[in-house]
């Protein structure tokens, strides 16, 4: 009889420490608040999936309740289908300090019916960005979710669409290349409109015949040092994400990524010459 309730208690133990380590949130209020616009922010499936909406009123945005240095976000998003020409859903971490900035970007860019989404990813660090890159996507993002994530570690940071990694920047703050690594990001979300800059450069508007336009997201996923939180917590290396797996593109990452290059990528900040004559530096070969 004891044995047996040690083990129960064994398992339970099991159980409670599993549920610890793995804990994922669940539904959005436990990690995410709305920052504009509540009433185009309906929580449907008992929070579990959320709604976005953008119409000739507002657009809207939500945030993650605390910062976070380092770790993997990544959530689930179905976006805005048909004509969806001039609205832009944007899914990034921003340490929202002005002038010495850090930000990872995900911009999603609509477009006419049956054209493609563009993704545009930007990075800045210590206050700089510019660093656009462009990929259009090879599947259509509004017929279902797909999952976008975002590693970033003390050896890379890494922008996955699914499994594939679309867009790579190492750390090389040893050749005076700026990295992200001082200060915790927090995760926003926005569906707006940017007709004037985002569907082929502005020349396509946004059609608010077809509004209201819907972004979907569910399966909210954080793992990373939540700011305020333990101090030692960033520099831990046993934190999952600083794992040998995480430190560089295995093989079959670098193969897809190649695949995304040379397939589908439309443009590059590091090929710009007109825009940059002079290569930036974490653009050049070897680096
Ligand atoms: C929209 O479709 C056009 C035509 O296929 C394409 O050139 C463009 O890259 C697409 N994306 C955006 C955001 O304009």
């Amino acid at each position: 009889m004891a044995v047996k309730n040690n083990g129960v208690f064994f398992i339970m133990l099991i159980l409670v420490s599993c549920v610890c380590v793995w804990a994922r949130p669940a539904t959005f209020g436990q990690d995410f608040h709305v920052t504009w616009s509540d009433s185009h922010i309906k929580q449907i499936d008992q929070g579990r999936t959320i709604q976005l909406t953008l119409d000739r009123g507002s657009g809207c945005g939500f945030a993650s309740k605390v910062k976070y240095l380092f770790g993997r976000v990544s959530m689930k998003i179905k976006l805005v289908p048909g004509d969806s020409a001039g609205t832009v859903t944007a899914f990034y971490m921003n340490s929202d300090t002005d002038s010495v900035r850090d930000e990872l970007d995900f911009e999603f860019l609509g477009n006419r019916t049956g054209q493609p989404y563009t993704v545009q990813t930007n990075i800045y660090a210590h206050g700089k960005g510019d660093r656009e890159q462009r990929v259009n996507l090879w599947f259509d993002p509004s017929a279902d979710f797909h999952t976008y994530s975002i590693l970033w570690n003390h050896h890379h940071i890494v922008f996955y669409v699914d499994e594939v990694p679309i867009r790579v920047y190492k750390n090389n703050e040893a050749k005076g290349i700026p990295y992200p690594k001082m200060q915790a990001m927090g995760v926003f979300s926005t569906l707006w409109e940017a007709d004037n800059w985002a569907t082929r450069g502005g020349l396509e508007k946004i059609n608010w015949n077809k509004a209201p336009f819907y972004a979907y997201y569910k399966d909210f996923d954080i793992e990373g040092c939540a700011i305020p939180g333990p101090v030692t917590c960033a520099s831990n290396p046993t934190n999952w994400w600083e794992g040998v797996t995480y430190q560089a593109l295995n093989a079959i990452e670098a193969r897809r990524y190649r695949w995304v290059r040379m397939n589908h990528m439309i443009y590059d900040y590091c090929q710009d010459k007109p825009r940059y004559p002079m290569t930036p530096p974490e653009c050049l070969s070897g680096i």
